[in-house]
């Protein structure tokens, strides 16, 4: 078994640059050229950070970047949910592929499956600010980072397109994220297109229910899943599961509410999360010669986007909420059959195994799978699964 690293270097930081040690197929440095923070204004660290990223997700579009030798996870491993065959039960979060990229990448790594998106209806650019496009910054010492997107894809109509030419691989399902600031119909459209290309399941990213618990179900959130479970859930015209994904920052005490609207709607279900804007709690795990820089990201009048925290700050509190999400559907199952995934901080096997163990069906990572991809390169299933036997 893999243990937990106590370091991380996402995305080709330019710490990692620095550490210079990353597998040949996936050293960002050739590209990034950034080879130092050390100097760095805050606002250029960003910039560094920003385009690094940028370029390694450019960089792992590239056939050289594919294994040549797929990887297939231990027959032990396979689940099969909703009558969908998951070779393994952990695959990449939303947010890293929006363009219908990548899928024989992290197939043939030995993913257990693929997820695409956030897309949305209509193309958008993503957010800039201070002539820093789609910024981005990781804390390596705390193995965390903020991004604010602001979903940047070409449209659903135009990503969707590429999804049947994918070459799939068995045991590899693809499935995609839909959401965003979007109206109603825009949204059931989306659903509508993705289903349409084939995909064989469908997360929709929503945000928490802003409003006093016993105000939920005359909240605009409850209408925003009814509707879809209208125009979407009730008319599809083939089984094809649709799970929810709240924020990690949900109240544990907000889960059951949620969780029952989901079982009586009709969904398939439940992905705790997303990313955190909790920046006063996310700040406690940032560690100590890292928090200029995360106030300046986060909170400060000069740069202050805010954004998503994601990484090692979420590992509890994704376990505790999915967990109690788990252990509710367990006490009272709904007539559907019905998920529970976790997402947030998943660095390596064991937090998989805690999660199934706790009744989790399959979990999703990110910001952990470009640690564990600097360190293993194209083995990063193969070494989670296998550890040093390898
Ligand atoms: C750069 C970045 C972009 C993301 N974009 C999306 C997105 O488009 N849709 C979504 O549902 N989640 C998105 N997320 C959130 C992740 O899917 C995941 O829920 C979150 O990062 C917590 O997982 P982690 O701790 O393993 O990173 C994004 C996260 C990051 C770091």
């Amino acid at each position: 078994m893999v243990n937990c690293s106590r370091r991380y270097f996402v995305f080709g930081s330019a710490a990692a640059l620095a550490s210079g040690c990353l597998p040949r197929a996936t050293r960002p440095d050739a590209i990034s050229g950034a080879s130092s923070v050390a100097g760095l204004s805050l606002r250029d660290t960003v910039a560094v950070e920003s385009r690094a990223r940028l370029r390694l997700m450019e960089r792992l579009k590239g056939e050289n970047e594919v294994p040549a030798e797929a990887y297939v996870p231990p027959q032990s491993l396979a689940r099969t949910f909703w009558g969908i065959r998951f070779r393994a039960p952990i695959m990449n979060a939303a947010g890293m592929f929006r363009y219908a990229q990548c899928y024989d990448l992290v197939a043939r790594q030995g993913a257990g499956a693929y997820i695409g998106g956030t897309g949305t209806l209509h193309a958008r650019p993503g957010n800039d600010k201070h002539g820093i496009h789609l910024p981005f910054v990781i804390y390596p010492e705390s193995g965390s980072a903020s991004n604010w997107f602001g979903l940047p894809n070409e449209g659903d109509e135009i990503t969707a397109q590429r999804i049947p030419k994918i070459g799939r691989i068995d045991g590899c399902p693809i499935g995609w994220s839909v959401g965003g600031p979007s109206g109603l119909d825009d949204l059931v459209r989306s659903l509508m297109i993705y289903d349409a290309a084939g995909v064989l399941f469908l997360e929709i990213n929503e945000s928490c229910p802003n409003t006093l618990d016993h105000k939920i179900r005359e909240s605009e959130f409850y209408s925003r899943l009814k509707y879809i479970k209208e125009n979407f859930l009730d008319r599809r015209s083939r089984r094809i599961p649709v799970i929810v994904k709240f924020s990690n920052d949900t109240p544990v005490g907000q889960v059951h509410i949620l969780m029952d609207i989901l079982f009586s709607l009709g969904y398939d279900g439940v992905n705790f999360g997303n990313t955190s804007t909790n920046y006063a709690k996310m700040r406690q795990t940032i560690a100590p010669g890292e928090r200029a820089l995360f106030d300046y990201y986060s909170t400060s009048p000069e740069f202050g986007v805010g954004g998503g925290v994601s990484g090692r700050p979420l590992k509890l509190i994704s376990l505790m909420v999915a967990s109690e999400a788990a252990r509710y559907l367990k006490a009272g199952p709904p007539p559907q059959e019905f998920h529970v995934s976790r997402t947030g901080g998943i660095d390596c096997w064991e937090d998989a195994q805690t999660s199934l163990a706790a009744g989790i069906s399959y979990v999703q990572w990110f910001t952990g799978y470009f640690e564990r991809l600097r360190i293993d390169g194209n083995n990063v299933y193969r070494k989670m699964f296998e550890g040093d036997k390898a």
